[in-house]
């Protein structure tokens, strides 16, 4: 019996010895954390269960029958976060730099239908050199079965990457389709072509941290979400994302306890607007006003920031936060702000999660790198995100809607339910000075001209056009945002509303 044992607890400590002391050395001196170290800060203390640790790649080419490490390149399992249900991957730098192998990727198979099954998500934590060479295709089709599981699982159970390394080639493709992805400063970087290849072919010269390092995606590509210092932040940063999930598109989001008087009124709040209309501020400001303990969780803060994007909570109930940055760019809307809202509305309604919009949008951005750019089908993009979102939407004006941006920005014509302005809130086809210069082209003098100016701004900047027609439901005091919000969201929180059935829409990409 004893023999049974050391054999056992052999082939274990094997598995968890990877690659070896020296190669785990390695990554511990460039301040990084192992695969298995990954896991275990990520998820609760003592809740990891690792699958598949026996697993052994099946090649002998090049020698590689005798090479072989129990679990291969790859830790699988399951295990909590705060209490709740995910599935894991992280691949082991240590075996085999933690290229995908024919066994890595059936392990990742594996977890992913697990997870699938079980209604539970999905976190990857990538660090690999990428095909394993030595196998050729297999290492293609594994990756291309994982593929194809992210499609498969998107929209039905949330999917999280994180880049702790390499990430290269093809091998981008899985974390691309994945929900959110997390890259950690000076050691994670993605790219599809490497520095070596785009100099041959380009003659361009760049290093990896340009071309693909973390703070590139998160703020030039948009290909990433978050950038962290470290393993250790991407892993916390993961858990408090979780925190304002669902598990899967049939539940609703994990609501918590609310320490924060729901009707709290922040007199700060009637005077973050400026009077001035021309003059900006940081619609930030309203959002952690507004929201329970005033914690904002910002998604992809650095990449297009005339737009924010984020999770927080109203009452206890995670929302998802949509607003214009008059800070940057005056909060116009352009190709990058459109792309990146109208993923995250999406995102939104497939789990289940209200949309609460503050609008404060003086239309689109002119210029011909928009046009060219194709600002048309990108705009479109966020009109469609909006239109098709099922979820509550909550939609305040903080000021200016003007033009088409005012329909795109969770309208009520769009099926915004519950739709407030504030009363400095300017609702209408364009500002007063582009108006006034269209209506009388050439026809006022200097004077005649102020004057129409004001009559535009007294008939059409206001509130009270919209409100009059039933398309504003109710003008607020600044002050009471909060909990006008938070009635909104209990006011809407047994919607029922389906889209006509059909295979998928066609939203315009
Ligand atoms: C097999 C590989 C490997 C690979 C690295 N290793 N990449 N083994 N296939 N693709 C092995 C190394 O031989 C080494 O083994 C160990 O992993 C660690 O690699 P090092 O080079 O020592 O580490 P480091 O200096 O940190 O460099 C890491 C690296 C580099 C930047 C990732 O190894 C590298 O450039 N590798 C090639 C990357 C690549 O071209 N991959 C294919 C991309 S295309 P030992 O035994 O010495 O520890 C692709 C297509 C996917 O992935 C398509 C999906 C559809």
């Amino acid at each position: 019996m004893e023999e049974h044992y050391r054999i056992f607890e052999e082939k274990g400590r094997a598995a968890e010895a990877g690659g070896g002391a020296e190669k785990i050395a390695k990554i511990h001196k460039a301040g990084r954390m192992t695969a298995r170290e990954r896991i275990q800060t990520l998820l609760d203390a003592r809740t990891f269960v690792e699958m598949d640790k026996l697993v052994t790649h099946r090649c002998s080419d090049f020698g590689m029958d005798k090479n072989k490490i129990p679990g291969d390149g790859m830790v699988t399992g399951y295990g909590k976060i705060d209490g709740r249900l995910v599935f894991v991957f992280a691949q082991d730098f240590t075996v085999f730099g933690g290229t995908m192998s024919r066994a890595n990727a059936d392990k990742v198979v594996k977890v992913m239908d697990m997870a699938m099954r079980m209604g539970a998500p999905v976190i990857g934590l990538n660090d690999s050199g990428g095909a394993r060479i030595q196998e050729g295709v297999e290492s293609l089709a594994g990756y291309a079965d994982i593929f194809y599981r992210n499609v498969m699982a998107s929209g039905v159970i949330p999917q999280i990457s994180a880049i702790l390394g390499p990430c290269a080639g093809g091998a981008v493709y899985s974390p691309a389709m994945t929900d959110f992805i997390f890259m950690v400063r000076e050691s994670g970087y993605m790219f599809v072509t490497g520095p070596e290849v785009i100099k041959t072919v380009t003659h361009e010269e760049v290093t990896m941290e340009e071309l693909g390092g973390a703070m590139t995606h998160n703020s030039k590509s948009g290909v990433a979400h978050f950038a962290a210092e470290n393993d250790e932040q991407v892993v916390l940063m993961i858990r408090e994302l979780m925190s304002f999930l669902p598990s899967n598109n049939m539940e609703d989001p994990p609501t918590s306890p609310c320490t924060d008087d729901v009707m709290r009124q922040d007199e700060h709040l009637q005077t973050i607007v400026p009077a001035d209309p021309n003059k900006p501020y940081n619609m930030k400001e309203i959002i952690t006003t507004v929201v329970d303990n005033h914690n904002f969780f910002e998604v992809m803060p650095h990449y297009a920031r005339n737009i924010i994007t984020g999770f927080a909570r109203l009452g206890g109930k995670p929302v998802g936060v949509v607003a214009n940055q008059p800070d940057i760019l005056a909060g116009v809307l352009d190709i990058d702000s459109s792309v990146k809202a109208a993923r995250f509305v999406r995102f939104c309604d497939c789990f289940n999660i209200p949309l609460v919009t503050f609008v404060d949008v003086p239309g689109f951005l002119p210029g011909t790198r928009q046009e060219f750019g194709g600002i048309i089908k990108h705009g479109a993009k966020l009109l469609y995100a909006f239109s098709e979102a099922t979820v509550p939407k909550i939609t305040v004006i903080t000021r200016k809607a003007y033009g088409g941006a005012y329909d795109v920005m969770s309208s009520k014509h769009i099926g915004g339910d519950v739709n407030y302005a504030f009363p400095v809130a300017e609702i209408a086809v364009m500002g007063p000075e582009g108006a006034v210069n269209i209506i009388y082209k050439g026809k006022l003098g200097e004077q005649e001209r102020t004057e129409a100016v004001s009559e535009y701004r007294r008939t059409f900047a206001n509130p009270y056009k919209a409100a009059e027609l039933g398309y504003i439901d109710e003008i607020i005091y600044p002050r009471q945002t909060r909990a006008k919000l938070i009635q909104a969201l209990e006011l809407t929180q047994n919607k029922s509303k389906t889209n006509p059935a059909k295979k998928h829409g066609n939203i315009p990409l």
